[in-house]
């Protein structure tokens, strides 16, 4: 079976998460993804969080399946004989420097372009064009800056970070997805592009329901936030603790034993109200006028989930979903990464994979969460720095084993 991407080659500068994540996924695909790193040094995340000493951590590892490794000293001479040539025979240059980096290599666009006019040329960083374009930026960073941090949380509590990578890994498919519109056009036109994602602009793509809310808000209070409607709105979208994004309410109830995560998201939508009275004893409120609408809840969102909870608090969080799915009831149990990352079911999809590494052992990472169906992904673990150096610069490269010496001669690899 031929992988999606096959026979497009990635010319890998990426580093931390953002740029990793994109590569693994083009890799995932079926891409021929070569990493360069520096001799001696590497990904910095090579040894940033070690659980074992002097093996790659699982930063890396997990970030950075199914690649080739080789060193090279960009900014060596030589070195950057080996990069021009790298550049002729890729079909995508990815990166995720600093901004500003590869043009003190000596390698802007236009140069890029000339070389391989026909090469894709995708960068991560942190701002667009504009005030703080020459920032560095790293993940909660971004949160704070697109919008995310300052709606997420309790009313009274501070501006918070969520744990999914939404700066990192949401940009770096951001760009996986320009990538893949750039190799498209690419057929037609023969020609290469520059795609650009900033950080900041995708956590504000990922976060487009709260600017559809700031601008509502300007007729009225947001009557399904947590702070209707007895608090305060300012001028801004407010934090909405656990309340639903979309149109119908809902929020994380406590379940039994009361453990840290023993809770369940539970949605109320109009087809579920009436089972879900029934389910919680209190089948009175179905038809009661105070009660009945979603219009006249709204008011009372919180007594409605405190009586859910009464009910919820005598389950467990899967007795709950297992009793109220069936009942056109949308709810979810709280799941920690421990339960996840030992669920049976996801690993037979593949979604949780055991890698074997032979510096580390086994470990678990989360594969690829993309199903091809002409196209299965294997996750195949990380390479070891340089691991494929002269094999890339041998077969993909063409250097003979006397060039090949040269060049490590002159530190370039
Ligand atoms: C992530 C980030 C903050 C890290 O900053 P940093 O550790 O200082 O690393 P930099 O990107 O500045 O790169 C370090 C230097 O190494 C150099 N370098 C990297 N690989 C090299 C190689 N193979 N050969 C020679 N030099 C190399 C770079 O050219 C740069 O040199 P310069 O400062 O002279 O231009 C920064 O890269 C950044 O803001 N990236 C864009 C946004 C982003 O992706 N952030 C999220 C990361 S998850």
């Amino acid at each position: 079976m031929s992988k999606a991407l096959e026979g497009v080659r990635i010319l890998d500068m990426t580093h931390v998460q953002s740029g990793p994540t994109c590569t693994q996924l083009l890799a995932w695909f079926g891409a021929d993804v070569i990493k360069v790193e520096r001799a001696g040094v590497g990904d910095a995340t090579r040894g940033q969080l070690r659980d074992i000493p002097d093996v790659d951590s699982l930063y890396f590892t997990m970030l950075n399946h199914n690649k080739r490794s080789i060193t090279l000293d960009t900014k060596n001479e030589k070195g950057k004989e080996v990069f021009e040539r790298l550049l002729r025979c890729c079909d995508v240059l990815v990166e995720n420097f600093a901004p500003g980096a590869l043009d003190r290599m000596g390698f802007p666009w236009e140069k890029i372009h000339e070389i391989n006019p026909g090469i894709i040329y995708a960068s991560v960083k942190g701002f667009g064009k504009g005030p703080y374009q020459d920032c560095k930026v790293y993940e909660n960073v971004a949160q704070c800056t697109g919008g995310s941090a300052s709606t997420t949380g309790f009313d009274d509590g501070p501006p918070t970070v969520t744990g999914a990578q939404i700066g990192d890994t949401g940009t770096g498919l951001h760009l996986a997805i320009g990538i893949l519109a750039a190799l498209v056009h690419r057929q037609s036109t023969g020609l290469g592009q520059r795609v650009e994602c900033a950080m900041q602009d995708g956590v504000m793509n990922l976060c487009r329901v709260k600017f559809r809310d700031q601008q509502r808000l300007q007729h009225g209070p947001l009557t399904e936030y947590p702070q209707y409607p007895n608090g305060e709105f300012g001028s801004s979208v407010p934090r909405s603790g656990n309340a639903s994004g979309g149109g119908q309410p809902g929020w994380a109830v406590k379940t039994k034993p009361g453990g840290p995560n023993d809770y369940v998201y539970v949605i109320i939508q109009p087809p579920g109200w009436a089972h879900l009275m029934r389910v919680i004893g209190r089948e009175e409120l179905i038809d009661d006028p105070e009660w009945s609408t979603p219009q006249v809840r709204l008011p009372k969102l919180d007594q409605c989930f405190a009586m859910i909870e009464e009910w919820t608090k005598t389950k467990t969080k899967f007795e709950v979903m297992e009793t109220l799915n069936p009942l056109n009831v949308p709810c979810g149990p709280i799941l920690s990464i421990e339960e996840l990352i030992n669920e049976e079911a996801l690993m037979k999809t593949g979604t949780v994979v055991e890698v074997d590494h032979p510096e580390r052992g086994k470990y678990r990472t989360v594969g690829n969460p993309i199903k091809l169906s002409n196209s299965p992904t294997e996750v195949i673990r990380s390479p070891l720095l340089g691991e494929h150096t002269d094999e890339v610069l041998t077969d993909v490269l063409g250097y003979n084993e006397s060039e090949i010496e040269t060049l490590r001669e002159a530190g370039a690899v």
